[in-house]
């Protein structure tokens, strides 16, 4: 066994939807780089629960190459681990059905993201976007994952991930590991700039509300001038002032500096200081990013290479175990080989 595989499984994904924006940075890409060394991960880009919501096919696929180069410019690094889109490994789908089998329906009409997304898609409640958690989970649980770095907005969906691994196990044998959430203790929430009580979201129609991870400098500027902030000039976190808590946050977590610190930086200083140094801080911040991004999306052969290797890798582990479920389960294996004759 390889010196990678003897590491324990580390798997996550990102949707290509909306615009990549420092949310799924802080909550999920910035762990993916921190963790990558010591765990066998996988990163997936989730096409496949894209689909959920409606997509206008030529975008969908600029979008997915643009997701991919952000991934490398963000720091994942395809030498050291499995950089893969779902949709190339039908493996997914396949464990999909047979999860789906072991899920009352009644966990799925419980998860908060359903409820959130059918009213916001109220004329396209389709299977998918109910199904979407057990997609999550079979992505999870085909890799043997032990780990999963995510926001927040995705602890229940976890939880059913390992539900389902329970119970599986429970009735078939100890086929699946039993996934941890991996949830930073920063910026496990990064809040919407125009309305800080809710999330800050990619998908977001109003572009004000975010950062996007390709937002140049000067429209860094327009959005945090236009961030809601509190009543009051102070800097200081407190719950009961979501704006400003949730720039500092940012600030905190970009300039790797603690809370207290930056809020006695701050001191004594007014709001429009502290959105303007902001502002230089993430630009400076995303610059490099940019710079790397523009290079990636100049190589698509490098990219194709990538995504041909990662799908090759992702496609025979997910194999080997689907092996394995299906024996669990009674179904005739799979014969290898070629046919007499
Ligand atoms: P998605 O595409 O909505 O979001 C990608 C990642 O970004 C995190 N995130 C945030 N973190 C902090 N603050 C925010 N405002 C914020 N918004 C989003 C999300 O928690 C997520 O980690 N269902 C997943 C994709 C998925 C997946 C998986 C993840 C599919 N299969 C398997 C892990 C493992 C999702 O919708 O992510």
């Amino acid at each position: 066994m390889s010196e990678k595989r003897k590491k324990p499984v580390l798997l996550s994904g990102i949707q290509p939807t909306g615009e990549l924006m420092i949310g799924n940075y802080i909550g999920a890409l910035r762990n993916w780089v921190a963790l990558q060394d010591q765990y066998d991960s996988l990163f997936v880009l989730v096409d496949l629960h894209a689909l959920t919501v409606r997509q206008n096919p030529p975008d969908l696929l600029r979008r997915c190459r643009e997701f991919l180069c952000l991934y490398l410019a963000c720091g994942v690094d395809p030498d050291r681990n499995t950089i893969f889109v779902q949709s190339h490994v039908p493996g997914h789908s396949q464990l999909l059905w047979i999860l789906n089998c072991l899920t009352p329906m009644g966990e799925l009409k419980r998860m908060t993201q359903f409820k959130e997304k059918s009213c916001s898609h109220r004329t396209n409640i389709n299977m998918g976007l109910f199904d979407y958690p057990v997609l999550m989970a079979a992505d999870i649980l085909l890799y043997g994952t032990g780990l999963v770095p995510v926001g927040d907005d995705q602890k229940q969906h976890l939880e059913l991930a390992r539900n389902l691994a329970e119970r599986f196990n429970a009735r078939f044998g100890d086929i699946f590991t039993v996934p941890e959430p991996y949830i930073p203790v920063t910026g496990a929430r990064i809040m919407s700039l125009q309305d800080p009580t809710s999330k800050m979201s990619k998908s977001d129609n109003n572009h004000l509300n975010y950062i996007a991870l390709l937002d140049s400098p000067d429209l860094i500027r327009q959005k945090l001038r236009r961030a809601v902030t509190d009543a009051g000039n102070r800097i200081r976190y407190d719950a009961a002032r979501p704006g400003i808590s949730n720039l500092l946050n940012l600030f905190s977590v970009i300039t790797d500096t603690p809370v207290d610190l930056v809020e006695q930086a701050y001191d004594g200083k007014g709001y429009g200081e502290f959105k303007n140094d902001l502002t230089e801080v993430l630009a400076g911040f995303l610059g490099p990013i940019q710079g790397r991004y523009a290079e990636f999306m100049a190589e698509p052969p490098y990219i194709e290479k990538i995504l041909r290797e990662g799908a090759a890798a992702a496609r025979a582990r997910s194999e080997m175990m689907l092996e394995k479920i299906h024996d669990a389960m009674g179904l005739i294996p799979f014969i290898r080989g070629k046919n007499p004759g």
